[in-house]
């Protein structure tokens, strides 16, 4: 597995990493065993880098893979997030059954902190994000609070989730921040013009979460495909009435394209992000073996100039019909 750096002169990640989320919530019903099966044959494949955050499962994610990290941690650059209470009257979670809310302020981020450090059983978090930025913190006390962490030996290194550019700026002069996680993909690309760009005149990776949109890039949800009771994809606009055949018909696209170069629209999808840049550290999420093993092998698919302009002629920023969020989720965004 090719490894990329997390931020200028950061440490050494898996160029593939594993978002862990829909292991306990999200995307219909977990399966521990066989989640507990994925996370090993990651690491067996060089894939280190796992994702989670302490409001997934209400913090059966973090338990689910605890024991895994602690078994192999020398293996593994784990990363976790503070800063959405599941279980708060607030906005519902999605796909989590929950309500939650947002909280950055620095006593919640110590609390949290340890509680995710109890809850996977290890005595450092190698990346600590802030999941959204809280309207209510100047971000520079969320990060002051951060920053203490890494000062107390509990947290190596800092990122930010779906915040802004000016927000971002801000953080970075009260402490190096590492990473940016922010939805990018084929079918989101509205980074690439405003915070992809701050980040990279900073020195901070950009690690994408949802780089398969959800799983559609894959091309496995299909029309009239039922999604599961609880699933979050029901409510997301992008997986709706007409904006979904717009959806498909592109995917349908992808799909060609990927079977003429001996691929999967997965990885061809995969592929596409990590030609973005070496600064583009990609974290799709799964609960199978088999998913994994074909999203770590998408390294390998070369993507000739000919695929890249086709893949961005067929994909131009905004080819997706449909907002990728709920409004209420929308208004968690910090564009700042
Ligand atoms: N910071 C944030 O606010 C935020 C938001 C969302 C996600 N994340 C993080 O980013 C990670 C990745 O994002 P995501 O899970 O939302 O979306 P994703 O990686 O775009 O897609 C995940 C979905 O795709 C399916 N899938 C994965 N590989 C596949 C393959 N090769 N073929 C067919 N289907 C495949 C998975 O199925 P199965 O579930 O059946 O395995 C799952 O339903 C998450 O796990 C989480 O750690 C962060």
């Amino acid at each position: 597995m090719h490894q990329r750096r997390l931020g200028a002169g950061g440490p050494l990640v898996s160029a593939v990493g594993l978002g862990c989320m829909g292991m306990s919530q999200s995307y219909g019903p977990g399966n521990d065993e066989e989640s507990v099966r994925t996370l090993n044959r990651a690491l067996d494949l060089g894939v280190t880098f796992f994702d989670t955050a302490a409001v997934y499962g209400a913090g059966a994610n973090e338990r689910l893979i605890g024991p895994v990290v602690r078994r192999r941690r020398s293996e593994v650059f784990l990363a976790t997030k503070c800063g959405i209470l599941a279980g708060s009257s607030g906005t519902p979670y999605p796909g989590a059954g929950v309500s939650s809310a947002l909280d950055g302020s620095p006593a919640e981020i110590t609390r949290s902190c340890d509680a995710s450090l109890q809850r996977l059983g290890i005595d450092v978090i190698d990346l600590f994000y802030l999941h959204r930025v809280d309207p209510k913190t100047p971000i520079e006390e969320s990060v002051g609070a951060m920053a203490r962490l890494v000062e107390a030996g509990k947290v190596r290194y800092l990122g930010l989730s779906e915040a802004g550019p000016g927000t971002l700026r801000r953080a970075h002069e009260v402490h190096p921040i590492s990473a940016l996680q922010s939805e990018y993909s084929l079918w989101f690309r509205e980074p690439e013009d405003s915070v992809l760009v701050t980040c990279r005149s900073l020195g901070i990776a950009f690690v994408p979460f949802s780089p398969l949109g959800r799983g559609f890039l894959s091309g496995h949800v299909k029309k009239g495909a039922t999604l599961a009771e609880g699933d979050l994809r029901r409510d997301l606009p992008r997986f709706q009435g007409d904006a979904l055949d717009h959806n498909l018909r592109l995917v349908a696209s992808l799909e060609a394209m990927a079977e003429r170069k001996g691929c999967t629209a997965s990885q061809l999808a995969l592929a596409w992000l990590l030609s973005r840049g070496e600064d583009i550290v990609p974290i799709p999420g799964t609960k199978r073996q088999t998913y994994l093993e074909i999203n770590a092998a998408a390294t390998a698919v070369a993507l000739s100039a000919d695929d890249l302009a086709l893949l961005n002629d067929t994909f131009p920023p905004d080819a997706a019909a449909g907002e990728r969020y709920m409004p209420a989720m929308m208004a968690w965004v910090d564009r700042a």
